[in-house]
């Protein structure tokens, strides 16, 4: 691959929160650049997000559908080689299944779709495409998260009995989405958001981390959610029991309810010989902790860390890295494999991001939360 890759976004534009965070990520490596776009479901505001982002006019569109037809049809010397898709969770299936059908591979955000119907129907979409498909739950892009997931994989913790994920966020313990605010009032409407609110939003990201490092597949899971705004149609607090293939137990806590805290994704995982802690807004550490010794604070950035988290880290000891290189060691991995793909190559064996699979597993678990708390908490099994 002799030059930058070229990719597309749909959403992200002016006022938005995530397409920003995708541009910075995409661009971190020097390896990719914003070459078109279709910002905004308003096509004005998506033509001044382009003027913000000093895009050729000719290639900033009204609508994604425009933008498909129109960029499909330019020569190999312009064309994408990737979108991103940044919309709300409704207008996920729409142009990933459209851009993947036009022979582009897709990055988008999670929950992958609005429903698991959808999430199905996509994972088909993506197997007879051939092109790429890479979901981005960012947070399994820390080098600890990867150092945590080595220590489970080498068996430092021994057989693994519990694990304990939590993901508590303060911004909607208020009914913000009356006044406007445009993240909140799109992940308060069930036409937007889906089944789900809080459990969707955030809940998939403690789900997929869980997954991540522990390896473990949920069989079962029990939950209660709540609605503690007055009004509010979704869930803004949830409470998830969960039973683990092979025997392992676990809690989940989602919520958005939760006064003074900001993005405070931890998790616990208990082995039968040590333990592993991590916590979101200290990614830079993880502690290993035996019942016989004093607790080991491993730092990223350090010579005693394993390969993976080496191979996932850009700065030395004490610079912090944090939620945006962990984004960009996703996108990291999606130009690996595009530029394999490119060079007519295999694809490597040890890419490492989440993918259409992990999309389908997120959704099988709303779906099932949803279920098992209107059902009186009871127990339930994911339908992948
Ligand atoms: N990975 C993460 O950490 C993370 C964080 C935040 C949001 N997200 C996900 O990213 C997505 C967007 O969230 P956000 O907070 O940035 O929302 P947002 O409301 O800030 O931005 C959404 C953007 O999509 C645009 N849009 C809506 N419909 C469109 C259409 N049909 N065509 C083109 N553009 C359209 C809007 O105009 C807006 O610019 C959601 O699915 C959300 O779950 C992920």
């Amino acid at each position: 691959m002799r030059r930058k890759l070229r990719y597309g976004m749909i959403g992200g534009g002016r006022g938005a929160f995530i397409g920003a965070v995708h541009r910075i990520a995409a661009a971190m490596d020097g390896k990719a650049e914003l070459v078109a776009g279709a910002f905004s479901s308003d096509p004005k505001r998506s033509r001044q997000s382009g003027e913000d982002l000093f895009l050729d006019p000719a290639r900033v569109y009204g609508t994604y559908a425009e933008m498909a037809e129109a960029e499909a049809r330019l020569p190999a010397d312009r064309r994408l080689d990737f979108v991103v898709i940044v919309t709300p969770n409704h207008q996920h299936f729409g142009p990933a299944s459209l851009f993947l059908k036009a022979g582009f591979s897709v990055v988008c955000d999670k929950p992958v779709t609005f429903d698991l119907a959808q999430a199905r129907r996509l994972r088909a979409i993506v197997r007879s495409s051939g092109k790429l498909f890479a979901l981005t739950h960012n947070y399994t892009g820390n080098a600890m998260v990867k150092q945590a997931r080595a220590f489970v994989r080498d068996g430092t913790l021994g057989t693994l009995r519990k694990v304990v994920v939590e993901y508590p966020q303060g911004w909607l313990a208020d009914a913000i989405e009356l006044s406007g605010q445009k993240q909140a009032s799109w992940r308060t409407d069930p036409k937007r958001s889906g089944a789900a609110g809080c459990i969707g939003d955030i809940g998939t990201h403690a789900e997929n981390l869980a997954r991540y490092i522990t390896g473990l597949e949920i069989e079962e899971l029990c939950a209660d959610l709540s609605t503690f705004v007055k009004g509010r149609k979704l869930d803004d607090d949830g409470n998830v029991l969960l039973r683990f293939k092979g025997g392992a137990k676990g809690v989940l806590l989602a919520s958005q309810i939760c006064v003074g805290d900001e993005n405070a994704l931890n998790i616990r995982v208990y082995g039968t010989k040590a333990s592993i802690e991590w916590h979101q807004e200290h990614p830079n550490e993880l502690a290993l902790k035996f019942p016989d010794q004093p607790r080991q604070i491993w730092r990223r950035g350090n010579g005693y860390d394993g390969a993976e988290a080496r191979r996932f880290t850009r700065l030395p000891a004490g610079h912090p890295e944090g939620y945006l290189e962990a984004f960009g060691n996703i996108y990291q991995e999606v130009f690996r494999a595009l530029a394999a793909e490119a060079d007519g190559k295999p694809l490597p064996t040890d890419l490492d991001f989440p993918t259409i699979d992990d999309g389908v597993e997120g959704m099988a678990f709303i779906e099932a939360v949803v279920k098992s708390s209107r059902l009186g908490a009871r127990w339930v099994k994911p339908a992948r």
